[in-house]
C-alpha cells in the first residue's frame, strides 16, 4: 500500500435518494446509512488514518423537516451507544465539532458522555461534524481573533495563518487538521458548506455510490487510490524539484 493520507474527510451524502430509489421512505436510507459508519470507522483506523470527519449534519440541514432531524438525532444516540464499546477496543478518540448547543438536550448530553468515555485513547481520532458548517466557522474564527486584538492581546501583524487555525473548530487536531482526501458520496460535486479551510490543498474524490452502498472494500481502494497521487502544493512534481 503507498503513502495513507493522515487526515481523512467524508460527506456522507445520498441516504435519501438511496431510499428513495427503493420505493423506502428516508428514513430508512438514513438508518442504513447509518450501519455503514462503524465499517468505515475500522477501516480507517486500521488502515493507519490519524483523523476521519465525518459529516453527519450541516448548519444548513437545519432547513429538513423535524421529523427527519429527529430521526437523525435518534440514530446518532444509537450509534454512540451502540458503538461506545468497539471504539474503545480500538483505542479511538471521539471529537464533535460544530454548533452542539444547538442539539436536544438529551443529545447533547449523550455527545458528551461518549467523548468522555474516549478522551484518554490515544488513537486514531474520529471526529462527527454535527450542526457544523464552515462559513460559520470562519466568522467565528473571525470575530474572536477581532476580540484578541481589540483587547491588546494579539498585535494586528501576528494575525497569520495558523492564528487562523488555532481559532478554529479543528484546532486540536493539531497537524493534522489539514484534510489529505476528501470524499463525497452519491455523485454530487460540491462541498456544502464542509472543511472550506481545511481542505485548502485537499484531494477530492466524488464516488457515485450512495453512503449506504459505500463499503469498506470500496473505501479500502479509494484510500490505495489516493496513494498514487502526486500533491504538489503549488511546486512542481517530484521528479522535477
Ligand atoms: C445525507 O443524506 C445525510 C444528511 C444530509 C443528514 P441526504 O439526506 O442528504 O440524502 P440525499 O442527498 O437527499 O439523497
Ligand atoms: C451535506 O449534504 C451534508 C451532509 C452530508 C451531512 P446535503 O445533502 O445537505 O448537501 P446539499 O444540500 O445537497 O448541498
Ligand atoms: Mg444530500
Amino acid at each position: 500500500m503507498g503513502l495513507i493520507p493522515r487526515h481523512i474527510a467524508i460527506v456522507m451524502d445520498g441516504n435519501g435518494r438511496w431510499a428513495e430509489r427503493r420505493g423506502r421512505p428516508r428514513a430508512y436510507g438514513h438508518v442504513r446509512g447509518s450501519s455503514r459508519v462503524r465499517e468505515i470507522t475500522r477501516v480507517a483506523s486500521e488502515s493507519g488514518v490519524q483523523t476521519l470527519t465525518l459529516y453527519a449534519f450541516s448548519s444548513e440541514n437545519w432547513k429538513r423537516p423535524e421529523s427527519e432531524r429527529a430521526i437523525l438525532w435518534r440514530l446518532l444516540v444509537k450509534h454512540l451507544r451502540r458503538e461506545r464499546k468497539e471504539l474503545m477496543q480500538q483505542n479511538v478518540q471521539l471529537h464533535v465539532i460544530g454548533e452542539l448547543h444547538r442539539l436536544p438536550l438529551d443529545v447533547q448530553e449523550e455527545v458528551k458522555v461518549s467523548v468522555l468515555a474516549m478522551a484518554k485513547n490515544t488513537g486514531m481520532r474520529l471526529v462527527f461534524a454535527v450542526s457544523y458548517g464552515s462559513r460559520q466557522e470562519l466568522v467565528s474564527a473571525a470575530h474572536n481573533i477581532v476580540q484578541e486584538v481589540l483587547g491588546g492581546k494579539v498585535q494586528l501583524n501576528e494575525v497569520s495563518e495558523a492564528l487562523m487555525e488555532a481559532h478554529l473548530s479543528t484546532a486540536f487536531l493539531g497537524q493534522t487538521s489539514d484534510v489529505d482526501l476528501l470524499i463525497r458520496t452519491s455523485g454530487e460535486q460540491r462541498l456544502s458548506n464542509f472543511m472550506l479551510w481545511q481542505s485548502a490543498y485537499a484531494e477530492l474524490l466524488f464516488v457515485d455510490e450512495c453512503w449506504p452502498d459505500f463499503t469498506a472494500e470500496h473505501f479500502r481502494g479509494v484510500i490505495e487510490s489516493y496513494g498514487k497521487r502526486e500533491r504538489r502544493f503549488g511546486g512542481l512534481p517530484s521528479s522535477q524539484s
